[in-house]
């Protein structure tokens, strides 16, 4: 990710947060710019937050505070109409070059056509882990929650409560898995066009910017129960309904990129 480097020089101190339950904290006090603070906006006393990407420049913020597990939430709205070329990032970071990464990346494309959502999980530096789904929605018309539950057995990827990925510590089996590293919570907007949309073949329509993403009611992060079971069996058919219906690329299926499947790919439910 191009925007771990903006955000590794800025986040100086290493304060873990004391992990309690609030609710829809402002995001003025929870967030401060990575980059491009005049194209950053904070409206309504703080509780929405606004990025922007526009040929001069994209945009990013990150939280104050780092965290280690946790069940982090945030509402975003994507950029709407033409949104081609653009990447909006959504994501946990700790900091160096063995970094755990746990990344939510939207694709942006041209009017009506979907939006890709990709997720990743790095950890101890090593990413290359992608997952691709379709949205069930159009999450450029309205706010959508984007959430991450992060505990010591696994990691939840969740949007609107819908499991969308889970990735469980396989330790045993020898997968690094993200649990000693705290990390920060982080987004920005940028210039994606040389692999994003149709995998770089269209490119940003400018006369479509400013192009703004929208965000909201970030939930505190709170601690995140560690059961055995990551998902109910409700939770757990949801999960098959988005794999069945939107999962476009799985690199757990990808012959040519891993002849012989990561270990992980056999437990990751
Ligand atoms: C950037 O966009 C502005 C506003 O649309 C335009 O006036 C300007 O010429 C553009 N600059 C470049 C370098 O394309
Ligand atoms: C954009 O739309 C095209 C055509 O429907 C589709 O193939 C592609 O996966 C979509 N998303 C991105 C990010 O390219």
């Amino acid at each position: 990710m191009g925007f771990f480097l903006y955000s590794g020089i800025l986040l100086v101190t290493a304060c873990l947060a004391t992990v309690e339950a609030t609710v829809g904290s402002a995001l003025d006090t929870e967030f401060y710019v990575t980059w491009a603070a005049d194209h950053v906006k904070f409206l309504n006393s703080g509780q929405e937050l606004h990025l922007t990407l526009d040929n001069v420049s994209g945009s990013g913020f990150a939280s104050k505070n780092k965290y280690l597990f946790g069940n982090m939430n945030m509402q975003i709205k994507l950029v709407p109409g033409d949104s081609a070329g653009t990447v909006t990032a959504f994501y946990l970071s700790s900091q160096g070059s063995n970094r755990d990464e746990l990344d939510f990346e939207f694709l942006g494309n041209k009017s009506g056509d979907p939006t890709i959502l990709q997720t990743n999980v790095y950890a101890n530096g090593k990413g290359d882990r992608e997952q691709r789904i379709y949205l069930w929605f159009d999450p450029a018309t309205e706010f959508h929650t984007y959430g991450v539950i992060w505990n010591a057995a696994y990691i939840l990827f969740m949007v609107d409560e819908v499991p969308v990925r889970v990735f469980m510590n396989n330790k045993a089996l020898g997968v690094p898995y993200p649990e000693k590293q705290a990390m920060g919570i982080f987004s920005s907007i940028w210039n994606g066009d040389s692999w994003a949309t149709q995998g770089g073949l269209v490119k940003i329509d400018w006369s479509y910017a400013p192009f703004v993403a929208a965000y909201r009611n970030f939930q505190t992060p709170q601690t995140a129960a560690s059961s055995r079971e990551p998902l109910t069996p409700a939770q757990k058919s949801k999960l098959d309904w988005v794999k069945k219906s939107y999962m476009i690329y799985d690199y757990c299926g990808d012959k040519q990129r891993y002849p012989v499947p990561p270990p992980e790919c056999q437990t990751n439910v």
